[in-house]
């Protein structure tokens, strides 16, 4: 079956890269539509989410309706050119070799789940055996080309994160930890440590830890400290890089998802912009 869709668009003809999506929650959503409203040169064929209902109420919205599959084996294994992770760490852990096995391409939202060594292993040996790429988009924050190249200067990165304790809440670091979420009154660091510990404790909440150690100086020497603020209304990434090139400081003032306050606006629009760049213009702005 061939991969791609040939459509006609006018006079001209168009290659659209099919997509299969995994986890239909905010970001997948959000990404689905902007495929179906033609930000995107792609089209969505396959969809997969634990949740039914969920998968339902997104095909719902969409025009050109996907194929929803009864797992993720067959997900990975539908006639798509790449897969786009949106579910969770887990979601990565269970699917990603198999992604690769069978030849798809993926995009990874869960990055936290990459500072697993042999998580992470595991994926660059795939992408070597069977030839596909894998992509971390920018999420939360900027600066990662920035990082990238200067990562043999660093001698320090350190990412102080504030959010509403409500976007917080559920994480695991609250199930050993004294700290109640409902009963922080003032911004309160709540915890601060490597960024490697940070994505098992705070799983849903710090992603963005996860691609800066990738880009830096790595999971033990990234340092993280997570505040607890009940008066923001933004999820807040502020990073200081330090080293031999100088040092930079970049701060993002998020919006969060509506339908998920842990999730940030940019992560999805990021994810959005890097799928336009796999899919798109062969113009690449930036680096
Ligand atoms: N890279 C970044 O900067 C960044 C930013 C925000 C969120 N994230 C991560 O992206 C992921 C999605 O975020 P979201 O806000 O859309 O979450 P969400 O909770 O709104 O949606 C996730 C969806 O995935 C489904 N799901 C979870 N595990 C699954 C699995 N193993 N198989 C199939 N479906 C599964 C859930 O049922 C849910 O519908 C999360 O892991 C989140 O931590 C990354």
């Amino acid at each position: 079956m061939p991969i791609t869709d040939l459509t006609r668009c006018g006079a001209k003809k168009i290659c659209l890269k099919r997509i299969g999506l995994l986890g239909c929650g905010a970001i997948g959503t959000e990404i689905a539509l902007a495929i179906d409203s033609g930000k995107v040169d792609a089209k969505l064929t396959h969809v997969f989410d634990f949740s039914k209902d969920v998968s339902a109420l997104l095909v719902s919205k969409l025009t050109n309706k996907p194929i929803v599959t009864e797992n993720a084996g067959l997900l990975a294994a539908s006639p798509v050119d790449l897969i786009i992770e949106a579910a969770s760490q887990d979601a990565v852990r269970d699917n990603a070799l198999s992604i690769l096995q069978n030849r798809k391409d993926l995009m990874i939202m869960s990055v936290g789940a990459l500072l697993d060594e042999s998580i992470f292993d595991i994926i660059v040996e795939g992408c070597k055996d069977f030839n596909k790429r894998v992509f971390l988009p920018s999420g939360a924050i900027a600066g990662l080309d920035a990082i990238r190249a200067v990562q043999d200067e660093l001698d320090s990165l350190v990412l102080v994160t504030t959010k509403n304790p409500k976007a917080l809440k559920g994480a695991k670091f609250f199930e050993t930890s004294q700290i109640d979420p409902d009963k922080i009154v003032a911004p309160t660091v709540i915890y601060e440590g490597t960024a490697q510990e940070a994505v098992k404790l705070f799983p849903s909440n710090i992603n963005v830890a996860a691609l800066l150690s990738l880009a830096g100086i790595g999971s033990t020497k990234t340092t993280v400290k997570i505040v607890a603020d009940p008066k923001a209304d933004k999820n807040i990434h502020e990073i200081e890089a330090k080293g031999k090139f100088g040092r930079f400081t970049i701060k993002v003032e998020n919006v969060p998802s509506p339908s998920n306050p842990k999730t940030s606006r940019l992560a999805t629009l990021s994810a959005v912009e890097c799928l336009r760049k796999i899919c798109g213009s062969r113009v690449q702005i930036g680096t």
